[in-house]
Order: structure tokens, then sequence, then C-alpha cells
């Protein structure tokens, strides 16, 4: 079988610089020889660019340019093999929406990729960036498998909309879009999304800090959600079965699975952008990898939010190993 890795260097749809480099990060980790190993054929040649938008800011070491032109322009490769200045243009709030114009079509391109690849009949393995990445990946993924269900492996619900968000971070915020909640038909995203998820359609686990207008909405809809305290009443295992029973219970559903490793405990990926105490152990965040590998319908996988810049070099490299090993688990690593 073949996995395509798209890398996504992307930290606009939060506030904290750095996320962007977790794909580069996992990557040379091994990640690449890691899958070959396990009998995938990889396909990966490098990071996506997302500099051909042109609300992207450009990374701080733009070689090419003067002081002057970087904080306006970038250099861009035409197909003529040319250098193109691109100017970059302001993307000033939308409402609450931090960043719109950039993170709608950042998303847009992710779309494409992993659909694209969906439709070769490979799996595509997103690697975050942040999770606002989930509105492209999972978009794709639906337009090759129009009946494929979630599982959302977080610590947050992600399910603010332009409305309820306090933070105004669109990472917040990507499963309504999916959804189309009330308030996320809005430019731009309207203009390439549109609703195609149902509520029923996903699953929470991990969950441990939800905001009150995400509570509401997740009632609202009856969006079944294991949270920390489930898993502590009945067990990473009996959790995985229900959750899997509520999304796909005749078994015959592709899975997507999208997984923000925030979801863990910090003491497990300290290295993300908002940890939150009381999360997943090693094992149980492995645990649930392995289980929906071990289903033989998972036809997507994203590994987001790991963020190489936040701590200590030690800490850096728990959370980039344990990124690197749910992504095994995921793609059929067993213990035995
Ligand atoms: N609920 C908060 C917000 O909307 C935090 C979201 C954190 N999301 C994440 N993908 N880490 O801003
Ligand atoms: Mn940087
Ligand atoms: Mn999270
Ligand atoms: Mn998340």
């Amino acid at each position: 079988a073949t996995v395509a890795i798209v890398g996504c260097p992307f930290s606009g749809g939060q506030g904290r610089a750095g996320v962007e480099h977790g794909p580069n990060k996992l990557i040379s980790a091994g990640l690449v020889d890691q899958l070959t190993s396990l009998g995938w054929e990889v396909h990966y040649e490098s990071q996506q660019s997302f500099l051909d938008i042109p609300y992207n800011p450009l990374p701080a070491s733009s070689p090419q340019l003067s002081a002057d032109e970087h904080a306006s322009a970038t250099v861009l490769k035409s197909s003529d093999g040319k250098e193109d200045l691109v100017q970059r243009l302001p993307d000033p709030d939308i409402g609450r929406m931090k960043k719109p114009r950039l993170v709608s079509a950042v998303n847009e391109k992710v779309a494409h990729e992993v659909g694209s690849i969906a439709k070769k009949g490979w799996l595509p393995l997103t690697l975050g960036g942040d999770h606002s990445l989930a509105m492209g990946t999972i978009a794709g993924t639906k337009s090759k498998y129009p009946d494929a269900v979630v599982i959302w492996v977080d610590a947050h619900a992600d399910i603010n909309t332009p409305e309820t968000t306090d933070s105004g971070n669109l990472h917040g915020c990507p499963v309504s879009f999916l959804l189309g909640l009330e308030g996320c038909d809005v430019e731009p995203f309207n203009k390439w999304l549109s609703p195609c998820l149902k509520p029923e359609e996903i699953v929470y686990i991990g969950l441990r800090d939800i905001d009150s207008g995400e509570k509401a909405i997740l009632k609202k809809h009856g969006i079944k959600a294991y949270t920390m305290h489930h898993v502590d009443k009945y067990g990473i295992g009996k959790v995985v079965d229900m959750a899997l029973e509520h999304v796909n219970p005749d078994g015959t559903k592709p899975i997507h699975l999208s997984f923000d490793v925030d979801a863990l405990d910090p003491t497990v990926a300290p290295s993300t952008g908002t940890p939150v105490r009381g999360g997943l152990s090693f094992r149980e965040g492995h645990y649930i990898t392995e289980a929906v590998a071990e289903t033989g319908n998972l036809v997507a996988v994203d590994i987001m939010e790991v963020n190489p810049t936040l701590l200590d070099p030690r800490s850096v490299e728990k959370t980039v190993a344990a990124g690197c090993s749910l992504a095994r688990a995921s793609l059929g690593e067993t213990l035995l």
C-alpha cells in the first residue's frame, strides 16, 4: 500500500509561532524510513509551500530579499523558471476570525492535495501545522469518500464558530466549518468549502478543555464525545469500542483519523501550543491509533500541533518522537 505525506508548514490558525516547523521535524526524525520499514511505499519529496498565497507572511529568513522587500514581497519560481516578486496582502480580521483569508486559502490548497492523493487510492498522512488544517484534510477525504467518518482525538473540540470563538483562532473552529454550522457560511471559506460532514459522522476522544459555546453546540447537535472522564471511567479499550460503534456500526465506513498531539498529556507531548493537563497517557494515545489501524478502514491520518520551538530540547524530542510513533501505529505498527 502507498502513503503520501503532506507536510503543512502552517501556523496561521493560532497565535504561537513555530508549529510551522512541525512537519520538517517529524521528517528529520526519520518518519519516511520508519514507514517504509513497515512495508509502505512512501511518497514524499518536500513539504507543501504556501508562499504563493499572498496573505502568508514570509519566513523570517528569506535570503533573496532585502529587508525592505521582505516586508512586502516574496520570491516565487514561476513555470518558466524565472523568479517573480509577489506582493504580500494584508489579512485583517473578519468579525472575530483571525487571518481568515490565509487560513481559507491554505486549506483550499490542502483539500485539493489530500483529495488528489486519496483519489489515487493512496493514504494521505498530513503533518501539521496547526489543527485548522483539518478543514482541508477532511474536505479532501470527503471528496473521495463521501461516507467517511472522523475520529477526532484532542484535548479540545475545535468546534467554535466565527460567532462563538473567544480567541478568534481558526484552529479552534475547523469542525464547525465542515459541519456547516450557523455562522460558518462566510467569505472567503464559502467560496470553496461546502458542508461535507454530518454530526453523527464524527466522534471525539480525549476532550478536557471545551468552551461553553462549544458545549452548547455539542449538545444541540447530539455529537458524541468521549472526554477524559469517560477514559477514566471505562478505560481506553471500551471507549474506542464505543467510539467505533457510534460512527461505524457496520464496520464498513472509511475512517479519517485527526490526531491533535495535545490530546496526550503534556508530560508525554509537551511541545504544543495549547497544552492541557490531565491528558491521554502514551499508551492510551497509541492504543487509539492501533485499534483504528486494526479496523482496516483507515483512509487518512492527520498528526497536528507539534511545535518544535516550544520548551527545552528534551521536551521537543519527546513530542516529535510521540508524533512519529503515533503515525507508525496508525499505519499498522504493532507491539508484537
Ligand atoms: N477552544 C480554544 C479556542 O477556540 C482552543 C482551541 C485549541 N485548538 C487546537 N487545535 N489546539 O481558541
Ligand atoms: Mn520560525
Ligand atoms: Mn487541541
Ligand atoms: Mn485540535
